[in-house]
């Protein structure tokens, strides 16, 4: 592999990432701080709290990455950051972080969109995997995070022609809601899926909102008609009136996985059908929800019907992570993109338009 060997920074929502990548492909470290327990207390991120923890954390990743990778500044041809979408505190901490570093070492900076680091952590190895092909084009791209849920077709590098989107919450936002409807805590996700894989019974529908023949998604209907069946479900064991009574975990477990099949189902059909339409060559997955079991075993089983080979990043890829930006960002740095010292943060940079 030849290419430039590049530092990434990602700092846009929860997460402290720092990685160093080379060729776009070839992790050499990857250091997340993620402040999940962080937000855990107020069920949610406090845009302030997120910024103040990523100051304190962006050190101390950097320190660790420059253990793990074993290079020296002379080695580095560039360095790659988020500057949107995402929380504009937690974006600048790493921007401005970037920006003195690019100075101090006489680096070239680029700026990377965040969405197109979860697509591009599709072409990430591990350090010591061996290799593998590279995505082919044209593909199509599911990216299903907290703050994002859309699908693209890319007929070429840094090309993007957006198929659809949510018109209302993310899928991941989704998660997370319903998780705190079923008392599972923050965040939704890793709960739910787990909660969903202790479920004995497993007839539980909850509605799919499919749009008529649209690649755009919507799941705020979903939300609502999980708070009406989990509320009928407490009527059912007695507890209407003891909202202080957890329900008994087998129908958390069922709901659950109620839930997750009706978001998975949508997911999974809406991106293999935009992929036979665009006669895509594979197909990629990426963003945190991207790191469910069931959304990958059944995209995986669909795509194999098709022939077509699905790329999934490991879990720890499909969250937020330096690595990905590292992806993207070497691709830009090699197209010859340079980003100024007055690079800014931009908490709502689209990655496509239709
Ligand atoms: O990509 P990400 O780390 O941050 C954003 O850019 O938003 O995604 C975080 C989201 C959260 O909503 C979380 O609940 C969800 O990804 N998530 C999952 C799983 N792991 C993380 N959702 C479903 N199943 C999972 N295993
Ligand atoms: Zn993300």
């Amino acid at each position: 592999m030849s290419g430039p060997l590049v530092l990434a920074l990602e700092s846009s929502c929860d997460e402290t990432g720092l990685a160093i990548v080379d060729a776009g492909r070839r992790i050499h470290a990857n250091v997340v701080a993620s402040q999940v327990a962080l937000h855990a207390a107020t069920g949610g991120i406090v845009p302030e709290v997120a910024a103040r923890a990523h100051l304190r954390w962006i050190v101390p990743v950097l320190d660790d990455a420059w253990g793990d990778a074993g290079v020296s500044w002379a080695d580095i041809d560039a360095i790659t950051v988020t500057y949107g979408p995402g929380l504009a505190g937690s974006l600048l901490v790493g921007i401005n972080f970037a920006k003195a570093l690019a100075w101090v070492h006489d680096k070239p900076l680029v700026g990377v969109n965040h969405l197109e680091g979860h697509v591009y952590a599709g072409w990430l190895l591990d350090p010591g995997e061996a290799e593998r092909g590279e995505p082919e084009f044209p593909l199509v791209a599911l990216v299903v995070s907290g703050g994002h849920t859309f699908l693209v077709e890319m007929r070429d590098h840094l090309t993007y022609r957006l198929l659809g989107q949510t018109v209302d919450d993310a899928a991941g936002e989704a998660f997370d809601k319903v998780g705190r409807l079923l008392g599972l805590g923050y965040p939704g996700g890793p709960a739910i899926q787990a909660a969903a894989g202790r479920a004995v019974d497993r007839d539980r529908t909850f509605p799919r909102a499919w749009l008529g023949d649209s690649f755009d998604f919507s799941f705020s209907g979903l939300k609502t008609a999980a708070r009406r069946i989990v509320d009928g479900a407490r009527a059912e064991a007695g507890l209407a009136h003891d909202p202080a009574v957890p329900l008994p975990d087998a129908i958390v477990a069922e709901l659950a996985w109620g839930f997750q099949d009706a978001v998975v189902d949508v997911l999974a059909t809406k991106s293999i059908r935009a992929a036979r339409e665009v006669r895509a060559r594979s197909i990629v997955l990426g963003g945190g929800v991207a790191a469910n079991a069931g959304l990958r075993d059944r995209l995986a089983a669909d795509a194999d019907e098709l022939h077509l080979p699905l790329i999934v990043p490991r879990p720890g890829l499909c969250t937020d992570n330096g690595a990905m930006i590292g992806a993207a960002g070497s691709r830009r740095f090699e197209a010859g993109e340079r980003a100024g010292l007055d690079l800014d943060a931009r908490p709502s940079l689209p990655l496509a338009t239709r």
